[in-house]
C-alpha cells in the first residue's frame, strides 16, 4: 500500500492555507511550479487548480524529504506532508532591516509548509513553453500542447467561468419551469441556414446524416408535444468560414417557450443574463436598474451603425446622405449623379434602396495624418470597396484635400456639413454604391476608427456592458441576383400581425418578431417568435415562391407537426462561447474552449481532420477524390 494517497489523504488544496492554519500538519498534492535552491534549503511553489503554496525542504527537518527535493524539476507531480508555519522575516537590502517575508500578492502568502515527508508521483518532460499567466508562445504551439496550455491560469479561469455559467443557467432556467431535454445530433440534412457537416450512413449506402446546426426544429416539436418550456446547453455544428468569434462546433444555451410573446422571451433572457453575470462576480443592476435592456430597431441599427450587432459603447454613427444627394441631383459629383437619377426616375425605391451614400465624421481632434487616412482607404479596399472618398472641412465650411472639392456644388457640401454636423478640421469619409457593401465597409471603419482613437472603454476599466436588443427586422429580403424575395432569416418567423396583409402586396415592408441580443459589438443571442399558423405560413411560402410540395419536401416533419395543434411559441439561443469570451475579457473564443479548432478548422493536438484508410471508405461506400 502506498503511503501517499492510500494512507495520507490530501488535507488542503494549494490555495487554502492561511495564518490561522499555522502549526497544523497538512498533506498537499500538486505540481512543481518552480524550485529555488537557497544553499541547503530548497523552496518549491506547489501548484494545483486552486492556487500556489510555498513549501520548504530543509535537510535539518527531514533529510529524506530534502533528497526528494534535490531531484525536483518543473511540472513534476508530488505529494508531501508537513507543518504550516509563518513565513517569518527576511533581511531587506533596500530597507536595510528585517521585513516580513510574506507575499501579499498570494492568498497563501503569509504561510509556508515545512516538509516532513515527500514523494514523487510522476516526473515530467520539460514543457515546450513556460506555463505562466502571460504567454508569448505562438498559439499553434500552445494548441499542439493544449493539455499544458490548459494548466495556465487564464485558461483555468476561463473554464471555471464556463462551469459557473452552466450552473447559473441550469439553476435559473429550472426555476423558471424550463425542462432540460436533449435533441439528436445526427439529423436530416435541410437546405438553407448554415452549411452542415455531413456524416455518411454506413447502413444506408450513398445516404448521409447532417450534424445538427442547432436543435431548432426539435425544440419546436417539444412545444407541439406539450413540454411548454425547454432548455438545453447544447453543442451545435456549422461548416462555416471561421472567425475569432466562430467555431465549427460551439455551445448554445438553447431555449423554447410556449404561450409567450417577444417581451416574455426578453424578460426571461434578461433575468438569465443577470444571473450569469452575477456568477462571474458582476452586478448589472447599477447599469440596468430595472433589469431591462434597451431595444434598437433593425433599420436604425443598419442606418446608424451599418450592421445588426453594433458596439454601443461609443457613438460615431453613420450619416445616410442618400436623400441629400438625391435632393441635389448628385451635386456635381460624377459617381453620385447616376444614383440620384435612379431614385428620381423611380427605378430605385427610397424605402428599399439598392444603392446608398453614407458618411462618417472623424473629428479634428483625432488629428489623422494623410498616411493614416490612406491606410483607411486600403482597409476599405480590402473589404471590397472601390475606394474611400474623403474631404477635410475648411474654415469657411468648404472642402479641402479632396478630389471631390473640385466638382461638388457649394450647396451640396454645405448640406452635407449640416447633415453630418462636420466642423472645421473634421474629416468626412464617404462610401457609396451597393447598400450591403456600404454598410459593411462603414461598420468596420467605425469600429476600426473607434479603436484607433481610443473611444472604446475597456470592460472592467470603467467600460460598460452595453447590451441591446435589435428588433423588428424585415421578414423578407430582396435577392437582386435572382430577382425574387427570400426569407431574411428563416421561413418560420412570425410577421407582425398588422403586416400580414402586406405579404402579397409589399413583402419588403413586412417586419417580423425576430431579435438578436448584442453586447459590445457581438451578437450573443438570436431567436424569434415562430409562425405557428398554417394559413399565414402558406402565404409566406407563396411569397417566397415555395410550392406546397416543395415545402413538404424541405420542412416535412415540422410542417406536419404544426398541423397537429401547435401552441404559439418562440425561443432564442445564446452563444455560450461568446458570452464566456466577453466575460473573460479575451477577443477569441478559442481562449474559452477547452479544445478548440484553428481558424482553418484543424485540431493541432490530435491532427484532425486526417485521411482514413481505403477500407474505411469502402465500408462507407465512399470514394475520396484527391483535388489538385
Ligand atoms: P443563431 O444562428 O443566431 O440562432 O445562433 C444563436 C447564437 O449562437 C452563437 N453562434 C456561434 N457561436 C460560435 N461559433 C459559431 N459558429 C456560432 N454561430 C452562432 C451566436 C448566436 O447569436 N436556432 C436559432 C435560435 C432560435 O431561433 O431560437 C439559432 O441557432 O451568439
Amino acid at each position: 500500500m502506498a503511503r501517499f494517497i492510500d494512507e495520507l489523504k490530501r488535507t488542503h488544496d494549494c490555495g487554502a492555507l492561511r495564518a490561522s492554519d499555522i502549526g497544523r500538519e497538512v498533506v498537499l498534492f500538486g505540481w512543481v511550479q518552480n524550485r529555488r535552491d537557497h544553499g541547503s534549503i530548497v523552496f518549491v511553489d506547489l501548484r494545483d487548480r486552486e492556487g500556489v503554496t510555498q513549501v520548504v525542504f530543509d535537510p535539518e527537518t527531514s533529510p529524506d524529504a530534502h533528497t526528494v527535493a534535490d531531484q525536483l524539476r518543473g511540472e513534476w507531480v508530488i505529494g508531501l506532508r508537513g507543518v504550516v508555519r509563518s513565513r517569518g522575516e527576511q533581511f531587506s537590502k533596500k530597507e536595510g532591516k528585517l521585513v516580513s517575508a510574506a507575499n501579499p500578492n498570494l492568498p497563501t502568502g503569509e504561510v509556508e509548509v515545512s516538509v516532513l515527508e515527500a514523494t514523487i508521483f510522476n516526473k515530467a518532460d520539460t514543457p515546450p513553453f513556460a506555463l505562466e499567466e502571460e504567454s508569448d508562445t505562438r498559439e499553434e504551439v500552445r494548441l499542439e500542447y493544449r493539455y499544458l496550455d490548459l494548466r495556465r491560469a487564464p485558461l483555468q479561469r476561463a473554464l471555471r467561468m464556463r462551469h459557473r455559467i452552466n450552473q447559473a443557467t441550469r439553476n435559473y432556467l429550472s426555476n423558471k419551469g424550463c425542462l432540460e431535454i436533449e435533441t439528436p445530433f445526427l439529423v436530416k440534412y435541410t437546405p438553407g441556414g448554415a452549411r452542415n457537416f455531413l456524416v455518411p450512413a454506413r447502413l444506408h449506402p450513398a445516404k448521409f446524416y447532417a450534424l445538427a446546426e442547432s436543435p431548432q426544429l426539435f425544440k419546436q416539436l417539444f412545444m407541439v408535444a406539450g413540454f411548454e418550456r425547454y432548455f438545453q446547453i447544447v453543442r451545435c455544428f456549422r461548416d462555416e468560414d471561421l472567425r475569432l468569434d466562430r467555431q465549427p462546433e460551439f455551445t448554445q444555451i438553447d431555449i423554447e417557450l410556449s404561450f409567450v410573446n417577444q417581451d416574455d422571451v426578453f424578460a426571461l433572457v434578461e433575468g438569465l443574463v443577470f444571473e450569469i453575470w452575477k456568477a462571474a462576480g458582476i452586478d448589472l443592476k447599477e447599469q440596468y436598474p430595472d433589469g431591462r435592456f434597451p431595444r434598437l430597431g433593425f433599420d436604425d441599427s443598419m442606418g446608424l451603425y451599418g450592421n445588426d450587432k453594433p458596439d454601443l459603447r461609443f457613438d460615431m454613427h453613420h450619416v445616410d446622405l442618400t436623400d441629400v444627394i438625391v435632393e441635389h441631383n448628385g451635386g456635381g459629383i460624377p459617381f453620385w449623379q447616376p444614383i440620384a437619377e435612379k431614385f428620381k426616375s423611380g427605378a430605385y425605391r427610397r424605402d428599399l434602396p439598392p444603392e446608398i451614400v453614407k458618411a462618417l465624421v472623424v473629428p479634428a481632434s483625432a488629428n489623422l495624418s494623410r498616411t493614416e487616412a490612406d491606410k483607411l482607404e486600403q482597409l476599405a479596399k480590402s473589404m471590397g470597396a472601390g475606394g474611400l472618398a474623403r474631404a477635410k472641412v475648411g474654415p469657411d465650411g468648404s472642402w479641402t484635400q479632396s478630389p471631390l472639392a473640385k466638382s461638388i456644388t457649394p450647396e451640396l457640401s454645405k448640406a452635407i456639413n449640416a447633415a453630418t454636423g462636420a466642423q472645421e478640421g473634421d474629416l468626412l469619409i464617404f462610401q457609396f454604391g451597393r447598400t450591403s457593401l456600404v454598410h459593411t465597409v462603414m461598420a468596420n471603419l467605425r469600429v476600426h476608427l473607434a479603436k484607433k482613437l481610443g473611444l472604446i472603454p475597456e470592460v472592467g476599466h470603467g467600460g460598460k456592458w452595453n447590451f441591446s436588443w435589435v428588433v423588428d427586422p424585415p421578414l423578407f429580403e430582396y435577392d437582386e441576383d435572382n430577382k425574387r424575395w427570400s426569407a431574411a432569416h428563416h421561413a418560420f418567423t412570425r410577421p407582425h400581425d398588422e403586416h400580414v396583409d402586406l405579404i402579397e402586396t409589399d413583402p419588403g415592408k413586412v417586419l417580423c418578431y425576430r431579435y438578436d441580443l448584442v453586447l459590445n459589438g457581438f451578437e450573443i443571442a438570436g431567436g424569434s417568435i415562430r409562425l405557428h399558423d398554417p394559413t399565414v405560413q402558406a402565404r409566406v411560402f407563396k411569397a417566397l415562391g415555395i410550392e406546397q410540395e416543395q415545402a413538404q419536401e424541405k420542412f416535412g416533419f415540422l410542417l406536419s407537426a404544426l398541423r397537429f395543434g401547435a401552441p404559439p411559441h418562440g425561443g432564442i439561443a445564446l452563444g455560450m462561447d461568446r458570452v464566456a469570451m466577453l466575460l473573460s475579457g479575451t477577443d477569441s473564443i478559442r481562449d474559452v474552449i477547452a479544445f478548440p479548432k484553428t481558424q482553418k478548422g484543424t485540431d493541432l493536438m490530435s491532427d484532425a481532420p486526417n485521411p482514413v484508410s481505403p477500407g474505411q471508405l469502402a465500408e462507407l461506400h465512399i470514394r475520396a477524390v484527391q483535388e489538385g
